[in-house]
């Protein structure tokens, strides 16, 4: 199973919480399940843009990226960089964070 590691910043340090998720577990999905919260208002259906992350390490283990991502980021202005946790499936080991977190 993939591994994917959550980086919060707790008081300025950055603290790792390490899962292991089902292979196309989507990043929202396993965040939530690691009991961080993650913002939408959309019903996770690529609209919104508000489930941005941002990947540290393993961009290559997510699914690409599709058209209606790439739309929705570009519609709510969310950095290029990073990904739609709601779409981005998690196929390999990933070191994620959100700016909320
Ligand atoms: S939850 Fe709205 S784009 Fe992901």
């Amino acid at each position: 199973m993939p591994k994917l590691e959550l980086v919060r910043r707790i008081d300025g340090e950055a603290r790792i919480l390490e899962i292991q998720v089902l292979g196309g577990t989507s990043l929202l999905s396993a965040a939530r399940s690691a009991g961080l919260p993650v913002a939408r208002a959309c019903g996770e259906r690529t609209l919104c843009g508000r489930c941005a992350m941002r990947v540290i390490e393993g961009e290559e283990a997510l699914s690409p990226e599709s058209d209606g991502e790439r739309w929705a980021k570009r519609r709510n202005r969310v950095d290029p960089e990073e990904r739609l946790s709601c779409c981005s499936q998690v196929h390999g080991d990933a070191r994620v964070t959100a700016t909320y977190w």
